[in-house]
């Protein structure tokens, strides 16, 4: 794929990986690939601002040459000292060593400790700017969105953000903008991105998008270093993220579970039925048949979560274990929960249950439903009304 002009005079010069299906040494699922976005702006300077992950730093090359002698590089931005982004920096060093890097103190710490390079590197702080010619770049630390040493660049002559991996999505494409994309695929993979990786970092990011907007300045377009950049409306994607960082939900529920036997199953059936019937959206999850990627995505705007499993040596199931682990590291906020499971002889996984729940901070809404063995015809009915029950606590009539 050729560079394209994003702006008059900057390009897009990133790599698109279509094929890679997990990220993060994988705890997240991408089924539809990424891309690693690069810009280069030419003016009386030139400038790239981040780069690409190390094995595509020939197509990053070969793109910049297509535009400019990699060797008239002036300066590199480094937003974000994380591999998929500064991968190539090695590679490219070697095509433009006379480049001075620009990034935050614990980027220059980070690249340091992965690189072991010798580079000409300009430690910046908000309000920094670095003037190219007839446009200006303006740093913005943005620390723990979504790890210390990360930065925003803004170019105001652009009205032009580079937020980084802040309203990113893992999402493979020909297209670049937002208004050539599909609407419901783009939006799906942006909550998906946020969910996963960026959940953790909510009150971070709440305070960050207030101070950015309280500046004034105007945003006319989104350019992240993964997936599609935003030009229609700037404010859709940033409307989006102040909602779920300040963790609002929908009445809607999730139910989540593991089953041994298929009791647990049965009984999670039965609650979302009673769920269904109260006229609330829910949906229903056997985790060790699910893509957790796509679970945590759709538990980011859900009120309610409802978690259920087998009892194995006085515990819940693995699966589910491991799951709620990863689901307390995203630090969900403002949810209503409740447990339920099934035993043989000596119950354990509701109380388990129950406990991470707590430790989560979420607010249990009722007692937990437990059977022995497996349900009979009663047992179902309370599976069912206790659905019914928790979806009324969600829409508030309970
Ligand atoms: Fe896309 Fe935090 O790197």
């Amino acid at each position: 794929m050729r560079p394209l002009e994003i702006k008059k005079g900057i390009y897009w010069v990133g790599a698109i990986n279509w094929n890679v299906r997990t990220f993060h040494g994988h705890t997240y699922t991408t089924n539809r690939g990424t891309t690693y976005n690069a810009y280069l702006i030419i003016d009386d300077k030139i400038a790239l601002v981040d780069a690409v992950y190390g094995p595509f730093a020939y197509e990053l090359i070969e793109k910049i040459k297509q535009i400019v002698p990699a060797e008239k590089i002036d300066y590199i931005i480094a937003n974000h000292v994380e591999p998929d982004h500064s991968g190539a920096l090695p590679e490219l060093m070697k095509v433009c060593p006379r480049a001075k890097v620009f990034g935050t103190e614990k980027c220059k710490e980070g690249l340091y400790r992965y690189y072991y390079l010798d580079l000409d590197f300009q430690t910046v702080k908000t309000g920094d700017t670095l003037k190219l010619g007839k446009r200006t770049l303006t740093f913005i630390e943005a620390p723990m969105i979504h790890w210390p040493d990360s930065m925003f660049t803004y170019c105001a002559e652009e009205e032009l953000l580079l937020p980084n991996d802040a309203f990113g999505q893992h999402y493979a494409t020909s297209e670049r903008f937002d208004d050539e994309a599909d609407q419901c695929v783009l939006m799906d993979e942006a909550k998906k991105y946020y969910a996963n990786i960026l959940w953790p970092f909510s009150s971070v990011i709440l305070k960050k998008i207030e101070d950015i907007l309280k500046m004034g300045i105007s945003i006319k377009m989104i350019a992240p270093s993964h997936g599609i950049i935003w030009r229609r409306d700037s404010m859709n994607i940033i409307n989006a993220y102040l909602s779920w960082a300040k963790n609002e939900t929908k009445s809607k529920a999730v139910v989540i579970y593991e089953t041994m036997y298929g009791s647990t199953e049965k009984m999670a059936r039965k609650i979302a039925e009673g769920i269904t019937d109260a006229g609330l959206n829910v949906k229903l999850f056997d985790i060790s048949q699910s893509d957790r990627t796509e679970v945590v995505s759709d538990m980011l705007e859900a009120k309610g979560f409802i978690i259920g499993s087998s009892t194995h040596d006085n515990d819940m199931l693995p699966t589910i274990a491991g799951f709620l682990e990863f689901v307390k590291g995203l630090r969900p906020k403002n949810r209503i929960a409740a447990a339920f499971g099934s035993y043989g002889w000596a119950g354990g996984a509701v109380v388990s249950i129950e406990k991470v729940l707590k430790e989560m901070g979420l607010e249990l809404a009722m007692p937990s439903v437990s059977v022995k063995y497996a349900p009979d015809e009663d047992e179902l009915k309370r599976c069912y009304s206790f659905g019914n029950d928790f979806a009324k606590k969600i829409s508030g009539k309970g």
